[in-house]
């Protein structure tokens, strides 16, 4: 008869786990500390253990840590009432067999029961190395889907393989980049973010591979490029459905052995990067469209994590609203509480396009325009009338293109410099206005910099000779 040990401090799940796997030819045995459960696991060699995070003295996951490294072979299932992406990543990095949340369904732990003694017994490779313990930044998720995605982070993060990772805009692809990039081995070693459609096409080349001199007009020395810098480390390819296809080949022989040569160089020079490459696009259409190579594609796809979009997980609205609140209410030195149950039932129904970077931007202008506790629908205007959308693009350029037409009818020898003038001047006053002129905070909204705000001000204090 195979043994489960389960490890948790309250004596009621300990005994319904009695109560359910008992029923199944398992022997149950049970210990209320991670001490306790160290004991167990040498005197009576459980095939399986079932372990809660929270416990008072060791926790489940420095439990895990422990037996680990002295029993590397032992199946362990982590479970919890509340459930992290950190604890999530981190159980599985130290090669929990899987991590879930209480309360557990009977039937699927019976399932999962039998699968992890099963595996067990196969002794599944698992994995466990010195890491180090360092908070990343946080990511919220608490629906299955992304459970399932910081699982898989755990799973692969140790390894040197590559990822790719997929999804509309704004669900949080870099953030999960630098979450395995926190997670892996190269920790202590540079990580290395290059957007391959910001750089021109001419330049990504010698900014990735380098180039020696000479090797066209203007490169008068020697350049040693991202790929280079970055040995040992990891190089995040974002957006890597708009590497020019001209490049595609060269790609493909680093992630076949590593190996570059510098643009006009002959010398074939051998590098240690760990890729991680993301992208929004449709890679499949691109490869049918012959603009992405199959075989690139393959390589790059050996583990895939596709971020769902927001829309699909609406139950995580809550936690990530709260979650930007504390956020800005640091960044800004606000006291905001929470948001109107009106604006929530607007967000419920929006289908955000834009998925988390817009909830945050809306949540960050709303916070700067918030002057009580609450986010009220006034904050959040462009949402609270329809539960759809503020004043759309086409609006906004309608506004302008009329006022554009005004200022033209009107003409003038300096009309270029003075409308454009007039426009930054209403712009950094708006800003100032919203933000009861606070200067940091102004520049933050307008994505400039304080000096530059500073300088605007001056120069409209100075009086330009043409005033509103
Ligand atoms: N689960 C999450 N928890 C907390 N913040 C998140 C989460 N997902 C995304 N964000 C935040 O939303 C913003 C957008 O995320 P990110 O830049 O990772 O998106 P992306 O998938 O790379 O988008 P794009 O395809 O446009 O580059 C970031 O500021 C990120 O910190
Ligand atoms: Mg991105």
């Amino acid at each position: 008869m195979d043994k489960i040990l389960v490890v948790d401090d309250e004596a009621g799940i300990c005994h319904s786990f009695r109560r359910v796997l008992g029923r199944y030819d398992y022997e149950v045995l049970t210990a209320s500390t991670g001490e306790e459960a160290f004991e167990k696991v040498t005197t009576a060699d459980p095939a399986l253990i079932i372990m809660d995070v929270n416990m008072p003295g060791l926790d489940g996951i420095e439990t895990l840590k422990k037996l680990k490294a002295v029993h590397p072979a032992l199946t362990v299932i982590i479970m919890t009432a509340y459930s992290t992406s950190e604890k999530a990543i981190t159980a599985m990095k130290y090669g929990a067999y899987d991590y879930i949340t209480k309360p557990v369904d009977n039937a699927q732990l019976i399932a999962l029961v039998e699968r992890a003694v099963a595996a067990g017994k196969m002794n599944l490779p698992v994995t466990f190395e010195g890491v180090s313990d360092e908070e990343g930044d946080r990511i919220i998720g608490s629906s299955p889907a992304m459970l399932e995605i910081f699982k898989k982070i755990g799973q692969v993060a140790e390894s040197d393989v590559p990822v790719l990772l997929r999804g509309e805009t704004g669900t949080g692809k870099e953030l999960i980049a630098r979450a395995i990039y926190q997670h892996s081995k190269r920790i202590n070693k540079p990580f290395l973010p290059v957007n391959c459609a910001a750089i021109p096409e001419t330049l990504l080349e010698s900014e990735l591979f380098g180039h020696e001199k000479g090797a066209f007009t203007g490169a008068d020395t020697r350049r040693i490029g991202k790929f280079e810098q970055c040995h040992t480390g990891t190089m995040f390819l974002d957006e890597i459905g708009d590497m020019p296809h001209s490049l595609q080949a060269k790609m493909l022989r680093v992630l076949q052995d590593g190996c570059i040569q510098r643009l006009g160089g002959s010398e074939i020079i051998k590098t240690d990067v760990r890729i991680i490459a993301a992208t929004n696009k449709n890679l499949e259409s691109l490869i049918s469209k012959g603009k992405f190579r199959d075989d690139l594609f393959w390589r790059l796809n050996v583990v895939c994590i596709t971020l769902p979009p927001l829309r699909e997980r609406k139950e995580e609205i809550e936690d990530l609203i709260n979650y930007f609140i504390r956020k800005f209410n640091r960044e800004f030195g606000k006291e905001v509480n929470g948001i109107s149950s009106e604006i929530l039932k607007g967000f419920r129904k929006y289908d955000w396009p834009g998925n988390v970077r817009e909830l945050q931007s809306v949540i960050q202008r709303g916070m700067v325009l918030c002057t009580g506790n609450y986010l009220l629908p006034k904050d959040c205007e462009w949402l609270s009338q329809t539960g759809q959308t503020h004043k759309s693009e086409t609006d906004i350029e309608k506004i302008l293109s009329d006022t554009a037409n005004e200022i033209l009818r009107r003409g003038g020898a300096e009309v270029y410099r003075e409308a454009v003038s007039q426009f930054e001047r209403l712009l950094v006053r708006k800003a100032l206005e919203l933000t009861n002129n606070n200067q940091a905070l102004a520049a933050k909204f307008l994505g400039i910099s304080r000096n530059t705000l500073r300088e605007k001000i001056s120069s409209d204090k100075k009086g330009s000779p043409h005033k509103e």
